[in-house]
């Protein structure tokens, strides 16, 4: 009996198995709004075998996106746009669909990969960036207005609104992107945090933001609905957030009325360079889940089907997530099942694919 694909539930949402799709970037909307490229990409993810699939960082304003190309739902445009993509992955898959709801802060105005990655240049239609402190991400990066309180309400109204939108368009479950250096991280992080008000200094006023953004998405999430938080973990930096911290922050997510914590890591300045070792943040995610009580999730370089199993097996997390793996292999959840001798749900267009299919594979493995 395969652990990793055992059924687990998340207020009530029930997923089928511990495997999802971790959210990534496509940079290929138009104006934050979704396309044929989405449907596309979500609508073959959401057969990917995995129980649920993560839709990419979804910024919460126009000016939060990381670059030009990038979702978002600030807009009646964005929303209806999303909607079309969301209802076609349910009709044609068998994954849960979530969100991860986003603010670049420093991080955004930036070219997408393939045109450099760095911050957009004059002539590229650059905007003005925001953040705890006017602390640019690296040399070469804009330097960000530091938030006033007006910035502060705004964005985490703006959170609000788009946790609005999601539940309109049918989401079940939604993400706030913590990690990764962009806005929220950059409040708990004491590289970019600078402040001397009551966002910036201590722990407690690091999580300030954090915290009160959680709690005014929570005041509207339903509570039969999930709600979440991926954290940048480990920060791999002198100077940086450190464990101890970053269980406190769980902690107190979980006390807003978080349901589950993703240990992800990294990405605070240009320079940190994040490791490229398996499971990489599995003995973080432990901690989390062994500390906190709070169902934990884990992502970063995690490849193999038995990878996933023992990590699960073991206790270490409650789910894992897989990202480029899965778009080298995007029906990873069922050469999984393959590989565990476990079940998988199927779209009924697609259920010839399997036990007859497999036989001599499993027949080879016995023998
Ligand atoms: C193309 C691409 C886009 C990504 N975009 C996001 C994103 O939107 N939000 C996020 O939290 N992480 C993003 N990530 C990070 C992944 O979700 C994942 O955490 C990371 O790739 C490590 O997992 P992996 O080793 O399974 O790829 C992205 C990664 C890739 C490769």
């Amino acid at each position: 009996m395969s652990a990793l694909f055992s059924p687990i539930r998340l207020a009530d949402l029930e997923l089928s198995n511990r495997i999802v799709v971790s959210p990534m970037c496509q940079y290929s909307a138009d104006d934050g709004s979704a396309n044929d490229w989405h449907l596309g990409h979500l609508g073959m993810l959401a057969n990917s075998g995995a129980g649920l699939v993560v839709v990419e960082a979804t910024h919460v304003e126009r000016h939060g996106r990381i670059t030009h190309g990038c979702l978002g739902l600030y807009s009646d445009h964005n929303e209806a746009a999303l909607a079309h993509v969301i209802a076609h992955c349910k009709r044609i898959g068998t994954a849960k669909m979530g969100i991860q709801l986003a603010h670049a802060g420093r991080k955004a105005s930036s070219q997408r990969p393939w045109e450099g990655g760095g911050a957009l240049k004059e002539g590229q239609d650059p905007w003005p960036t925001i953040a705890p402190s006017a602390i640019p991400f690296g040399p070469n990066w804009h330097t960000p207005k530091a938030m006033d309180d007006n910035d502060i309400a705004r964005v985490r109204d703006a959170f609000v609104n788009s946790a609005k939108r999601a539940l309109r368009i049918g989401f079940d479950l939604i993400e706030l992107h913590y990690a990764h250096g962009y806005l929220a991280h950059s409040f708990l992080s004491p590289i970019s945090n600078q402040r001397t008000d009551g966002y910036g200094g201590s722990l407690i006023n690091r999580m300030r933001f954090g915290i009160e953004t959680a709690r005014a998405v929570r005041a509207v999430v339903p509570r039969h609905i999930p709600l979440g938080a991926r954290l940048s973990a480990m920060e791999w930096k002198e100077g940086g957030i450190t464990a101890d911290e970053t269980i406190a922050y769980s902690k107190a997510l979980k006390a807003e009325g978080l349901d589950f914590i993703d240990c992800s890591s990294g990405g605070i300045t240009s320079e940190t360079r994040t490791p490229t070792d398996p499971g990489y943040n599995v003995p973080i995610a432990e901690r989390v889940k062994k500390e906190t009580g709070i169902a934990t999730r884990v992502v970063g370089m995690i490849i193999k089907p038995e990878q996933g199993e023992a990590i699960v097996a073991e206790g270490k997390a409650d789910m894992i997530a897989l990202g480029r793996a899965m778009l080298d292999d995007p029906r990873w959840g069922w050469h999984a099942a393959q590989a565990l001798g476990a079940e998988v749900p199927r779209t009924q267009q697609y259920l010839r694919v399997g036990p007859k299919l497999w036989a001599p594979a499993a027949q080879k493995r016995a023998s």
